[in-house]
């Protein structure tokens, strides 16, 4: 008899909808990930190393000259400085990061604070460590934090906080001043904080993306995470860095070197050519992904849908009570799918207890021109 360690876990949510997405031939938005090329730079970069024999195991924490390339653009975006040796390790890919960390620090009977919705990896991974999972909703409008919830939320089991910005699914920030109240609230605390932040360079209309690294407070407890796919369009490469204090880094690389021991070594080499070779990409990045989401927006401004255009992220969020208030949103994505043709993700499944009433679906505008115009003009058809 097989004992099932996640018997509540099916497939994601992600992989239904691109399934689903294949087989009606529906417009993709659902999963993140883009659907225009990286950039050639990088590739052909990539191909190089794959062919001049960069194929064998890279160092445990990652090739140095790519934990150089990280440690150099923390320094310039967020003013600290890090040694790349005992503070940097290149992981393969974020979630696998995400993994290594829980597992590093969370202990049997132990609790962990998500805020909810809350990207699907942190739950099953806090459940395989042995903890248990504590459920704090972000409150609407604009999926802030609930400070009030959160506080109560701490008992002395409490041993990890989890955070998300720019947050998936909602494209929401937080601020410095979010920061400083969180400094504040774990002040005195035994408790850990893992900041992911997959999306720090996707922030929009001149915003700036509020680290954890650059909090000293809070950095002395933290993981920061992120994740090369996001960054330069390569989701399928699931390369990704965590940056640590030197402690925390030392115990994470132990777990993280009998999970994966490495990440892909001709991926990190190509990597660290290109973030040398073009600085330029991390500044056009807002640019370039702001005109995705107002095109999208500005076309879908025409629809019965409502939204906020998103600070955040690839994904926008998006009200269809207008168009099918008897659906709850899983049945709406399945519809969206047979009936426009367009694959969209349900909020609902980020939530342990989704809020009633819930009416929200994301789209991911990681696309190109042709592919938000044609999903558009279906999505305005409702
Ligand atoms: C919030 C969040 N964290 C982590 C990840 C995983 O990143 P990676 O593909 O590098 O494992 C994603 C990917 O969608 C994400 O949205």
């Amino acid at each position: 008899m097989l004992s099932d360690k996640l018997p509540d876990q099916g497939l994601t949510i992600f992989s239904h909808m691109t399934q689903l997405a294949q087989q009606t031939g529906a417009i993709n938005l659902s999963q993140g990930f883009p659907d225009f090329a990286p950039p050639a730079a990088l590739l052909e970069a990539a191909a190089r190393h794959l062919r001049d024999g960069n194929n064998q195991y890279a160092p445990m924490a990652g090739i140095e000259p790519l934990r150089q390339q990280v440690a150099l653009k923390i320094a310039q975006r967020y003013q600290r400085t890090l040694d790349h040796d005992t503070e940097l390790t290149i992981v393969p890919g974020a979630t696998e990061a995400i993994f290594c960390a829980i597992q590093t620090l969370v202990h049997p009977g132990d609790e962990v604070i998500l805020l909810d919705p809350s990207y699907d990896s942190y739950a099953p991974s806090v459940q395989l460590a042995g903890g248990r999972c504590v459920h704090v909703p972000l409150q609407q409008p604009g999926f802030t934090i609930d400070w009030q919830r959160l506080t109560d939320a701490f008992t002395v089991r409490t041993r990890m906080l989890i955070i998300n910005s720019p947050h998936n699914p909602s494209g929401a920030l937080f601020t410095r001043d979010d920061l400083d109240q969180l400094a504040t609230l774990l002040r005195g605390k035994n408790v850990w904080l893992l900041s992911d932040e997959v999306y720090e360079h996707l922030v929009y209309d001149g915003r700036q993306h509020a680290s954890v690294l650059a909090h000293d407070e809070l950095y002395q407890r933290a993981l920061v995470i992120s994740s090369f796919g996001k960054t330069y369009h390569v989701t399928g490469w699931k390369t990704g860095y965590v940056a640590a204090p030197p402690t925390l880094t030392a115990a994470l690389r132990k777990v993280h070197q009998y999970v994966s021991f490495c990440g892909v070594t001709p991926i990190q080499h190509a990597l660290a050519e290109f973030m040398a070779s073009h600085p330029q990409h991390l500044e056009e990045l807002p640019g370039f992904y702001q005109a995705r989401r107002d095109f999208f927006c500005r076309l879908l401004g025409s629809s019965k849908f409502h939204f906020t255009p998103t600070p955040g992220t690839y994904f926008q969020l998006a009200d269809y009570s207008a168009i099918r208030a008897d659906l709850d949103d899983v049945a709406m994505v399945e519809w969206l799918a047979h009936e426009a043709g367009v694959a969209a993700i349900p909020i609902s499944v980020f939530y342990r207890d989704p809020p009633p009433g819930l009416r929200l679906v994301r789209f991911c505008f990681a696309k190109q021109e042709s592919t938000l115009q044609q999903a558009a003009e279906r999505l305005c058809a409702l």
